[in-house]
């Protein structure tokens, strides 16, 4: 694994970002397209190594998809034009790009082999093999089909009635995919809600669906028609520089065009409800499909909180950020209900504390999140990224406030999500 040393700035983060294309909504623009019937072309598209395992996959499935200047077109033939791929689908690090395309693939009748890197290779897939299999694919892989390589026979499908055990939008989002190929109607039912981000496109691409609380119903067979997807910024990659500028002396930075979807803003409520000097201003005119707008931070005084509950979905990932945050608050901030952070990227409960810890945070492990006790000084040292892309950022951000200079292995893992965020970073330190 690759050793940087970490930019330390004793100076502020000044200036005007545009952060990269949402990762869920790139994910599924691809999806989409490809399921679609015409031309679809998608602006903003993030260019991570996630997504770009999402239109691997979709090529080796027979879509054909063009990359031109900054736009993707992608060619669909509806979900009869997919055709049993020759070779494996490689979904490299992305958990989203595994859950939903079997999904997919759970509808068509042929047969797929799925592998990703061995991060994918430790995430739990039995949380939609297990619904799928009911539904009546033919499904196999290690532990009983909890792990890659998993091997897939879709075909004809019958719905079910689930209930989720856990609020996961890949377990929704998969078994959406499955239910619109299958002729009557499925019902998920979601613990609490999680980002609605398939649910928004179903509708953008001409599908019907019925929400009520958290409920979902679909009657499928359907068919969807090509469109233009705007892929507003991701607030996922905006909360690594939300956060910068609250805990760094004189900063004040603007984030245009950030993706607003109310099941993602946990961050804003939690930085709210922590006193952050935040404002929001919602555009009232964009092309995007989804709700964008303008973020300004400052540099705050911030006190500890308890983040739990609904809350725990609509901030998943920006966890790793929060807990940063948490280290420069006043007070005592507890993380609970957040036992999904075990089977991210990386168990990022266990990630998390032993890398802030590492330079001089107070922060214990819990059971199902963890306990942050501020305000503590960060003082210097050697830390992983762990190949987590979201840990190399947090940590990038902490060195920040670093007394002493930070080392980090595995910094590349950035481009899994945020191909230039050290330049995007670099230009917002002013000098
Ligand atoms: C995602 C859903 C979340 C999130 C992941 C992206 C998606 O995962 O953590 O980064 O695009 O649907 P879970 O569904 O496992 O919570």
């Amino acid at each position: 694994m690759n050793l940087v040393q970490l930019q330390s700035t004793k100076s502020s983060l000044k200036g005007n970002i545009s952060v990269p294309g949402d990762k869920s909504i790139s994910h599924r623009a691809i999806m989409f397209g490809a399921i679609a019937k015409g031309t679809t072309t998608v602006r903003n598209f993030l260019n991570g190594a996630d997504c770009r395992s999402t239109i691997d996959c979709f090529r080796k499935l027979g879509v054909k998809i063009e990359e031109i200047e900054d736009e993707i077109k992608i060619y669909g033939n509806g979900f009869n034009g997919l055709r049993e791929p020759i070779e494996i689908l490689d979904v490299g690090n992305s958990g989203t790009t595994a859950r939903l395309i079997l999904g997919l693939l759970a509808g068509r009748s042929f047969h797929t082999v799925i592998i990703g890197d061995d991060s994918i290779a430790t995430r739990p897939m039995k949380r939609v093999t297990q619904p799928l299999k009911d539904m009546g694919a033919v499904i196999h892989g290690r532990d009983d089909a909890n792990y890659t390589p998993i091997s897939i026979q879709g075909g004809q499908l019958h719905p079910i009635n689930y209930q989720m055990p856990v609020a996961s939008a890949q377990v929704k989002s998969s078994l959406l995919l499955a239910g619109l190929q299958i002729e009557g109607e499925t019902t998920i039912i979601e613990p609490l809600s999680s980002r609605d981000h398939t649910e928004r496109m179903i509708k953008q691409f001409g599908g019907q669906l019925s929400t009520e609380q958290n409920t979902i119903k679909i009657i499928g067979p359907q068919n969807f028609q090509a469109t233009e997807v705007h892929v507003p910024g991701d607030i996922s990659s905006a909360a690594f520089f939300m956060v910068a500028a609250a805990i760094i002396n004189d900063s004040e930075i603007i984030l245009d065009n950030v993706g607003l979807n109310p099941t993602r803003t946990g961050i804003i409520s939690v930085m709210q409800q922590m006193g952050a000097d935040i404002q929001i201003d919602p555009n009232k005119i964009s092309q995007s499909s989804e709700p964008n707008g303008t973020i300004t931070v400052s540099t705050s005084q911030l006190k500890g909180i308890e983040i739990g509950g609904e809350l725990i979905p609509r901030l998943i990932d920006e966890i790793p950020i929060i807990a940063l945050l948490a280290t420069q608050a006043e007070g005592k901030t507890v993380i609970k209900n957040a036992e999904e952070l075990k089977v991210k990227e990386t168990n990022r409960i266990d990630t998390v504390v032993k890398e802030l810890n590492t330079l001089g945070a107070n922060i214990e492990a819990t059971r199902d999140g963890m306990i942050i006790y501020g305000k503590t000084p960060l003082k210097g040292g050697t830390v992983s990224s762990y190949g987590d892309h979201r840990i190399g950022m947090m940590l990038s951000i902490a060195a920040l406030v670093c007394e002493k200079e930070v080392y980090l292995e595995g910094s590349d893992a950035v481009k899994v999500s945020y191909p230039t965020f050290f330049e995007d970073l670099d230009r917002l330190i002013s000098k």
